[in-house]
């Protein structure tokens, strides 16, 4: 059993509590946390929406959220209504007056606990909410501003947001989230490179061939389809998931597991990644976007079907980067990230170089390269693929075999969801997991560039059925350089 440090008694105000988000991630997130005893008796998870609804009504719809998005099984006897009894509501809007007196002298009754302010709606709207919050003086030492992406559309927006925020937070009390962060395996991530000698040593050009990064869903854009237009695969999820655990994966030794520390690190990744130019874009990316087909057995609709529009996002994306710098020259990493794929499977491979020289009979034998596969989901684990003699006589024969950790099974525990993670180091105020400004601003500037080498492009983004991993152009962007993508139906 892991154990559990019970947090500060903290208020905790949710802005856009009637959402999505709130909904499906925050608070069931909060009722586990609550539920396993790390939320002390005191605090209060106080709702805040321009919805004009009362906290009974609130109480309610949480009781629903968590009967609809944690597993029957998993809720304790009586520990709903516990957790229920926490919450409170304000209705307020963010962008105008309404509402903020309410909310001030709600928080006014414990001026003295942490005060995380959770902003779960349009980043249009972080802008005004921070201006208000200090507006009404409720912004102190012990207060935190949480960001939720998308933070901006390029570089451009993303600045004016940190700088709208920045005015009235330092950036000390800013967590902008990014909830791959919060992934147990990606935390391992670190555990693995960082205290085991073993790797750490093979962590280099020398020894490895290539990193692979492959973020695939099976859903589509699921009514999101107004936001997920205006953004495509690469403002979704490459910008930030897959830059992240890019930045993981090749990142230097932090001096230790400080919040700039390891941002300092991850930022040097992100500045050490090659430009992609007009003249290069059509060699390293891909964009696709997927038609009718089936996924899971089921037939599904074509996302301009889905759309009812003309559209040219791309709802998948495959590329070719490089990291500039001594330990990863010559190395590529292939990222990939696409809805309505086969399976949803999120997985980083780094394939080692081939033996040099094989002293087995027959060239198939002994040359089949080394691969760590380290699996974020599903059945989070860690793979290692190695030869093996195939057993009994007859001759020396190889297979690969695989040094294979689930860590559901090995931990038999439940893996808690990344924001459960993220949301009690905001209380704690450790910011490791998330982004910094300069980060978020450095991933923007780099993917900036791929987005005006698109828009400057004739080329529409090229259909895939659903169902498949995309289209077959991101098959020969890796085989072109003698590689092949990892796929492993499970
Ligand atoms: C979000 C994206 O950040 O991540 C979604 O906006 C995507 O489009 C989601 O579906 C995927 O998260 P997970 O944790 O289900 O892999």
């Amino acid at each position: 059993m892991a154990s559990i440090i019970p947090v500060a008694s903290f208020d905790c105000v949710v802005f856009g509590a009637t959402g999505d988000l709130t909904t499906r991630k925050l608070l069931p997130a909060l009722f586990y946390r609550f539920q396993d005893g790390q939320i002390p008796e005191t605090s209060r998870i106080i709702g805040a929406s321009r919805t004009e609804i009362g906290v009974a009504e609130f109480r309610e719809r949480a009781r629903d959220a968590i009967k609809r998005f944690v597993p029957p099984q998993d809720i304790r006897d009586g520990a709903l209504d516990g957790f229920i009894a926490h919450l409170d509501y304000v209705a307020v809007d963010g962008a105008g007056d309404d509402g903020w007196e309410a909310l001030a002298a709600k928080l006014a009754e414990r001026p003295d606990l942490v005060r995380p302010y959770y902003l779960a709606t349009s980043p249009d709207l972080y802008g005004s909410i921070c201006r208000n919050l200090a507006r009404h003086g409720l912004i102190g030492e012990k207060s935190r501003v949480v960001l939720e992406k998308p933070i901006g559309k390029d570089l451009k927006s993303a600045r004016a947001i940190n700088d709208a925020v920045g005015e009235v937070f330092p950036e000390e009390q800013i967590f902008r989230i990014d909830h791959y962060l919060g992934k147990e395996t990606v935390q391992n991530l670190l555990a693995l490179r960082f205290a085991n000698t073993i790797f750490d040593r093979l962590w280099t050009a020398d020894v490895i061939d290539h990193v692979q990064i492959t973020v695939a869903e099976t859903v589509g854009v699921e009514g999101r389809a107004g936001y997920y237009d205006k953004s495509g695969a690469l403002r979704d999820m490459l910008q930030n998931h897959l830059l992240q655990l890019l930045c993981l994966t090749a990142m230097e030794s932090p001096l230790n597991l400080d919040a700039n520390a390891v941002r300092d690190e991850k930022l040097k990744v992100l500045r050490a990644l090659k430009p992609i130019t007009a003249h290069d874009v059509q060699q390293v990316t891909v964009r696709g976007q997927y038609t009718a087909g089936a996924v899971g057995g089921k037939p599904v609709e074509g996302y301009l079907t889905e759309l009812d529009a003309a559209s040219r996002t791309e709802t998948f994306v495959a590329m070719k980067v490089e990291v500039q710098s001594w330990r990863w020259a010559g190395v590529p990493f292939y990222l990939r990230t696409g809805k309505r794929m086969p399976q949803k499977l999120s997985e980083i491979v780094v394939q080692f170089r081939a033996s040099p020289f094989s002293i087995f009979p027959g060239e198939a034998f002994g040359r089949e390269p080394n691969r760590l596969v380290i699996r974020l989901q599903p059945q989070e684990g860690i793979k290692l693929e190695v030869m093996t003699k195939d057993p009994g006589p007859g001759g020396m024969r190889l297979r690969p075999t695989n040094l294979d950790i689930s860590f559901e099974e090995t931990f038999k525990q439940r893996y808690p969801d990344a924001y459960e993670r993220l949301l009690m180091d905001v209380v704690r105020g450790n910011a490791t997991l998330f982004m910094r400004r300069d980060e978020v601003e450095a991933a923007w500037a780099w993917a900036d560039g791929v987005l005006g080498a698109w828009a400057d492009r004739p080329e529409t983004p090229r259909p895939y059925p659903a169902g498949t991993w995309g289209p077959t152009a991101a098959i020969a962007l890796i085989e072109r350089d003698g590689r092949t993508w990892h796929e492993e139906l499970r």
